[in-house]
């Protein structure tokens, strides 16, 4: 581990060197990432960028968490469900 951490909502989360915003949640094992797309929750789940289903805000940016290196200092938080 780095002894380096970003926040999620809030919380701390330690990331080890070359890990992205999303494999640091799941070691921290967060699960739940967000409100998602469609009816699917937000998750750690393609890890390719392809399912946007891990975008999460970082800095207050829309972003796929498994593209994200984390970064010391980010402020990463969970997208609300938008209302139709
Ligand atoms: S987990 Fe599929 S785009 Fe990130």
């Amino acid at each position: 581990m780095s002894g380096q951490t970003f926040l999620f909502d809030g919380v701390a989360i330690p990331f080890a060197a070359n890990e992205t915003i999303a494999m640091a949640l799941d070691r921290s094992g967060i699960r739940s990432f967000g409100a998602g797309q469609g009816s699917s929750a937000g998750r750690y789940f393609c890890g390719i960028g392809a399912c946007q289903a891990c975008i999460v805000a970082v800095d207050g940016i829309g972003m796929e968490a498994c593209l994200t290196p984390a970064r010391s200092g980010l402020r990463v938080t969970r997208i609300a469900p938008v209302s139709p």
